[in-house]
């Protein structure tokens, strides 16, 4: 169980939320280590779990059946637990914030019970880059200040007090890795790419897209280097302080305006974007760049996929031709 920075200091975790798009990339990777896992989801989102087998325990579960968590635990025994499951998806988490707090904040608060019931001492959380107050980036772990404001990032921001809480009560550890925008093929949450993709093949000859606000930037990072960022956060888990916060980002931005452009260069389709006041969201933060400096000096993780050639690969994945000597200038 060797890794990169030496020994995987685990031998069996349970990653929640392990069906997702995250983490279905995290479970292989944990797997190549030799790190036996029982991945947990509720299969909200419909993504199916892994396969059981040897070192690889799948299983049907809420986050926040605490007897489930509870005997899920006792019988198998992790050492850890990456937690990833939530409701994850921004405008279902506004029409829906019952549902949201219920799974983000309670879920995640019967999963720590049942975990410290268990034994259990080591978590990483997941959080989100949208728990930094809206200032221009790029957004630093020890300087710039938190304050959520959407339900979502609500919710976040709670999870990381309860973590840090619990790890503060029970002698345990929590690491939080505060994820920036992630994008990859086959995301059940995210539409803009494939949407985009639509739009820019429905037919030949030069393109209109029509979008609501195109100025805001993120910072956009593909889902496998996230999986590699995860596994690095948890073979660190048990240096440094108990409680630690890392952003997982490029910290390099992109505005939705270049992320169209860029898509049409590796389409080589001609774009005109036209941006919709009436479809602006009530709520939207201009930027929300992250700086990558602490998990690179701590954990040795960065991102290692150009936003080139993050879409690159997803519009192939998707079935589109993207020119050679394009992609090649993508990797
Ligand atoms: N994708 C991003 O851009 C991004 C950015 C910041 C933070 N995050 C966080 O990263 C984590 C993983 O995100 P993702 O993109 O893989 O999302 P995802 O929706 O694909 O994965 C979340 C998984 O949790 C499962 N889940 C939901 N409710 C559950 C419950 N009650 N019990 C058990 N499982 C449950 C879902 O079925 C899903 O498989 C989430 O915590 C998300 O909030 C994601």
């Amino acid at each position: 169980m060797a890794t990169a920075s030496g020994e995987f200091p685990y031998a069996k975790v349970l990653v929640t939320g392990g069906a997702g798009f995250i983490g279905s990339r995290v479970v292989p990777r944990l797997e190549a280590l030799g790190v036996r896992q029982v991945v947990v989801d509720n299969l909200y989102v419909n993504l199916p779990l892994p396969d059981a087998r040897d070192g690889v325990v799948p299983i049907e579960a809420d986050i926040r059946d605490g007897a489930a968590m509870r005997a899920i635990i006792a019988e198998h025994k992790p050492e850890a637990i990456l937690h990833l499951a939530a409701v994850h998806h921004i405008p279902t988490c506004e029409r829906e914030p019952h549902l949201a707090f219920d799974v983000n904040v309670m879920g995640t608060q019967t999963l720590l019970d049942a975990a410290s019931e268990g034994g259990i001492r080591d978590i990483v959380f997941t959080s989100s880059g949208a728990v930094y107050q809206w200032k221009d980036g790029p957004l630093t772990e020890a300087a710039t200040p938190i304050g959520a404001t959407d339900v979502y990032s609500i919710t976040k921001l709670s999870g990381e007090y309860q973590v840090a809480g619990w790890a503060g009560r029970t002698g345990g550890r929590a690491h939080i890795g505060r994820l920036f925008n992630t994008i990859g093929t086959g995301d059940p949450n995210g539409h803009l790419i494939p949407d985009l993709l639509s739009q820019l093949t429905a037919g030949e000859g030069p393109v209109t897209v029509k979008l609501g606000n195109t100025k805001p930037k993120r910072d956009y990072i593909h889902t496998d280097d996230v999986a590699d960022a995860f596994v690095a956060l948890l073979a660190g888990l048990k240096r440094g302080p108990d409680v630690d916060y890392f952003n997982i980002c490029t910290g390099k931005e992109l505005s939705v305006a270049e992320l169209v452009q860029l898509m049409g260069d590796l389409l080589r389709v001609d774009v005109t974007i036209e941006s919709d006041p009436t479809r602006f969201r009530k709520i939207d933060r201009l930027q929300q760049l992250g700086a990558p400096e602490k998990i690179l000096a701590e954990r040795g993780w960065q991102a290692q996929i150009p936003v080139r050639q993050a879409l690159a690969r997803i519009i192939r994945d998707l079935g589109h031709t993207v020119h050679e000597d394009d992609v090649l200038k993508a990797a």
